[in-house]
Protein backbone atom coordinates (compact mmCIF):
# COMPACT_ATOMS: atom_id res chain seq x y z
CA UNK A 1 0.00 0.00 0.00
CA UNK A 2 1.09 3.65 -0.89
CA UNK A 3 -0.02 6.55 1.38
CA UNK A 4 0.87 9.96 0.08
CA UNK A 5 0.80 12.25 3.29
CA UNK A 6 0.15 16.23 2.53
CA UNK A 7 0.91 18.48 5.70
CA UNK A 8 -0.73 21.82 4.82
CA UNK A 9 0.02 25.59 5.14
CA UNK A 10 2.41 26.54 8.07
CA UNK A 11 3.50 22.90 8.94
CA UNK A 12 6.71 24.04 7.72
CA UNK A 13 7.35 25.71 10.74
CA UNK A 14 6.60 23.40 13.11
CA UNK A 15 8.82 23.08 16.48
CA UNK A 16 8.98 26.70 16.36
CA UNK A 17 5.06 27.63 15.64
CA UNK A 18 3.14 27.73 18.71
CA UNK A 19 4.66 24.79 20.44
CA UNK A 20 2.30 25.28 23.15
CA UNK A 21 -0.07 24.00 20.77
CA UNK A 22 1.58 22.52 17.95
CA UNK A 23 4.64 20.74 20.41
CA UNK A 24 8.38 21.11 19.81
CA UNK A 25 8.96 18.35 16.81
CA UNK A 26 9.94 19.52 13.81
CA UNK A 27 8.53 19.05 10.04
CA UNK A 28 11.53 16.68 9.95
CA UNK A 29 10.87 14.85 12.41
CA UNK A 30 6.93 14.50 12.42
CA UNK A 31 7.72 12.46 9.08
CA UNK A 32 10.40 10.36 10.46
CA UNK A 33 7.84 9.19 13.06
CA UNK A 34 5.51 8.53 10.38
CA UNK A 35 8.21 7.06 8.39
CA UNK A 36 8.93 4.48 10.87
CA UNK A 37 5.11 3.77 12.11
CA UNK A 38 4.54 3.30 8.34
CA UNK A 39 7.54 0.61 8.15
CA UNK A 40 5.36 -1.16 11.33
CA UNK A 41 2.38 -1.56 9.18
CA UNK A 42 3.92 -2.45 5.70
CA UNK A 43 2.69 1.11 4.19
CA UNK A 44 5.28 2.99 2.14
CA UNK A 45 4.76 6.55 2.44
CA UNK A 46 5.72 9.68 0.61
CA UNK A 47 5.41 12.98 3.19
CA UNK A 48 5.01 16.67 1.35
CA UNK A 49 4.37 19.65 2.34
CA UNK A 50 2.35 22.79 0.63
CA UNK A 51 1.94 26.90 1.93
CA UNK A 52 -0.52 27.06 -1.50
CA UNK A 53 -4.28 25.64 -1.83
CA UNK A 54 -3.24 25.10 -5.85
CA UNK A 55 -0.40 22.70 -4.82
CA UNK A 56 -2.32 20.95 -2.30
CA UNK A 57 -4.91 20.27 -5.23
CA UNK A 58 -2.61 19.09 -7.33
CA UNK A 59 -0.83 17.06 -5.36
CA UNK A 60 -4.67 15.10 -4.82
CA UNK A 61 -4.95 15.07 -8.17
CA UNK A 62 -1.75 13.79 -9.16
CA UNK A 63 -1.99 10.96 -6.37
CA UNK A 64 -4.92 9.15 -7.85
CA UNK A 65 -2.70 7.33 -10.17
CA UNK A 66 -0.17 6.45 -8.31
CA UNK A 67 -1.05 5.89 -4.40
CA UNK A 68 -3.92 4.09 -2.46
CA UNK A 69 -4.77 6.75 -0.37
CA UNK A 70 -4.25 10.03 1.46
CA UNK A 71 -2.92 11.31 4.61
CA UNK A 72 -4.23 15.45 4.75
CA UNK A 73 -3.63 17.77 7.63
CA UNK A 74 -5.01 21.10 5.10
CA UNK A 75 -4.15 23.09 7.75
CA UNK A 76 -5.91 26.20 8.25
CA UNK A 77 -7.46 25.29 4.76
CA UNK A 78 -9.42 22.77 6.22
CA UNK A 79 -11.77 25.48 8.14
CA UNK A 80 -12.82 27.06 4.08
CA UNK A 81 -11.31 25.71 1.48
CA UNK A 82 -14.03 24.35 -0.35
CA UNK A 83 -11.53 23.90 -3.35
CA UNK A 84 -9.67 21.24 -1.11
CA UNK A 85 -12.70 19.41 -0.94
CA UNK A 86 -13.61 19.17 -3.93
CA UNK A 87 -10.18 18.02 -5.04
CA UNK A 88 -10.99 15.31 -2.35
CA UNK A 89 -13.99 14.63 -3.13
CA UNK A 90 -12.98 14.04 -7.27
CA UNK A 91 -10.41 11.19 -6.20
CA UNK A 92 -12.01 7.74 -6.03
CA UNK A 93 -8.63 7.31 -3.18
CA UNK A 94 -9.59 7.08 0.51
CA UNK A 95 -8.81 10.42 2.37
CA UNK A 96 -8.12 10.83 6.45
CA UNK A 97 -7.88 14.44 7.74
CA UNK A 98 -5.26 14.97 10.31
CA UNK A 99 -4.97 17.46 12.77
CA UNK A 100 -2.34 17.78 15.52
CA UNK A 101 -4.64 20.29 17.76
CA UNK A 102 -8.06 19.00 18.97
CA UNK A 103 -9.71 21.50 16.55
CA UNK A 104 -13.37 20.87 18.11
CA UNK A 105 -11.92 22.55 21.51
CA UNK A 106 -10.42 25.52 19.88
CA UNK A 107 -11.51 28.77 18.62
CA UNK A 108 -14.97 28.91 16.68
CA UNK A 109 -13.70 29.11 13.17
CA UNK A 110 -11.78 26.43 13.74
CA UNK A 111 -14.30 23.68 14.88
CA UNK A 112 -15.63 23.37 11.46
CA UNK A 113 -13.76 21.47 9.25
CA UNK A 114 -15.87 21.74 5.54
CA UNK A 115 -12.62 19.21 4.25
CA UNK A 116 -13.12 16.80 6.33
CA UNK A 117 -17.01 16.02 5.02
CA UNK A 118 -15.17 15.00 1.85
CA UNK A 119 -12.58 12.43 3.42
CA UNK A 120 -13.89 9.09 5.26
CA UNK A 121 -12.90 10.27 8.51
CA UNK A 122 -11.02 12.35 10.70
CA UNK A 123 -8.32 12.66 14.05
CA UNK A 124 -7.80 15.25 15.66
CA UNK A 125 -5.94 16.34 18.54
CA UNK A 126 -3.35 13.46 19.24
CA UNK A 127 -0.38 15.18 18.15
CA UNK A 128 1.82 13.34 15.39
CA UNK A 129 -0.08 10.71 16.67
CA UNK A 130 -2.78 11.65 14.95
CA UNK A 131 -1.14 11.12 11.84
CA UNK A 132 -0.50 7.35 12.59
CA UNK A 133 -3.80 7.27 13.96
CA UNK A 134 -4.87 8.30 10.45
CA UNK A 135 -2.58 5.86 8.44
CA UNK A 136 -3.97 3.42 10.58
CA UNK A 137 -7.30 4.27 9.90
CA UNK A 138 -6.52 4.05 6.22
CA UNK A 139 -4.94 0.79 6.41
CA UNK A 140 -7.60 -0.95 8.25
CA UNK A 141 -9.99 0.91 5.78
CA UNK A 142 -8.62 -0.69 3.03
CA UNK A 143 -10.53 -2.46 0.15
CA UNK A 144 -14.03 -2.27 2.23
C1 LIG B 1 -4.06 22.40 12.41
C2 LIG B 1 -5.25 23.16 13.00
C3 LIG B 1 -5.60 24.37 12.14
O1 LIG B 1 -6.69 25.09 12.72
C4 LIG B 1 -4.43 25.30 12.00
O2 LIG B 1 -4.74 26.36 11.13
C5 LIG B 1 -3.19 24.60 11.56
C6 LIG B 1 -2.87 23.31 12.18
C7 LIG B 1 -3.62 21.26 13.34
O3 LIG B 1 -2.89 20.39 12.87
O4 LIG B 1 -3.96 21.24 14.53
O5 LIG B 1 -2.43 25.09 10.75
O6 LIG B 1 -4.45 21.83 11.17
Amino acid sequence: MRVLIIHGPNLNLLGERQPEIYGTMTLAELNEFIATAARELNVSVDCVQHNSEGEIINRIHDARASYDGIVINPGAYAHYSYAIADAISSVHIPVVEAHLSNISAREAHRRISVTAASCVGAVSGFGQHSYVLALRALVENAGK
